[in-house]
């Protein structure tokens, strides 16, 4: 990769689609992303940038290691992990929401007693908590949440709820919304001074698409 090189850490699954698209529309040549194979570091031919294609939490690592300049990330990972890196602009898609939830008809806030609450986003879940004042255990799940308080596990979960469904079909609610999320583009400090001119265009033209 020649100096001048972007490299865009991109976050694998939901929100790669989007992105991709996202780089079409900017008159892009995606091919090489569309046809990706089991490739992981793909080029966009004629733009001089590099993507990367990683988990969302490692997209964040890269970055602010500044071994990829920037990255496109959901602000559900940048609660949870934060870091230091600018978050520059909201890319309007992979719209969804942190909710507390749980068993339908259950009255989470009733009774005095602590109450357990199972994520797999603790930092997130024991921020929103806090700002309450209240005093609850939390308890790390791995995935599908949805299953500890219908385990026993947990009174309610803090999750990601997009369309609803999994809650649902599985006779949860929502109690109460935590935060909206959608997807962040973010950048290296040292990066964002040391390829301004490449990073400010690149950045433009992206926030002339998304604000139409
Ligand atoms: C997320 C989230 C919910 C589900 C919500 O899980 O944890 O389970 O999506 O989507 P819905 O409101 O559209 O039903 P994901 O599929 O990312 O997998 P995970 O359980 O392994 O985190």
């Amino acid at each position: 990769m020649s100096e001048c090189n972007l490299r865009i850490a991109l976050t694998k699954g939901r929100l790669e689609k989007d992105t991709v698209n996202l780089f079409e529309s900017l008159g892009f040549d995606v091919n090489a992303l569309k046809e990706k194979g089991r490739k992981l570091i793909l080029p966009v031919y004629g733009q001089n940038i590099d993507v990367v294609l990683a988990k969302a939490a490692d997209v964040i690592t890269y970055v602010e290691h500044g071994v990829c300049d920037l990255g496109v990330v959901g602000k559900d990972t940048i609660m949870e992990y934060g870091g230091k890196y600018f978050e520059i602009a909201d890319l309007g898609f992979g719209k969804c929401k942190f909710a507390l939830a749980g068993r339908k008809g259950y009255d989470f806030y009733k009774g005095y007693g602590v109450k357990t609450v199972a994520s797999k986003y603790t930092n997130v879940a024991r921020a929103f908590f806090e700002s309450k004042g209240m005093d609850v255990d939390i308890v790390k799940i791995e995935g599908s949440v949805e299953l500890a308080p219908l385990l026993g596990l947990a009174d309610g979960i803090v999750d990601i709820v997009e369309t609803g469904t999994t809650l649902k079909e599985n006779g949860l609610e929502v109690y109460e919304d935590v935060a909206d999320v959608s997807a962040r583009l973010i950048v290296n400090t040292v990066s964002m001074k040391l390829k301004k001119e490449k990073i400010d265009s690149l950045v433009s033209m992206i926030e002339s698409k998304i604000r139409r």
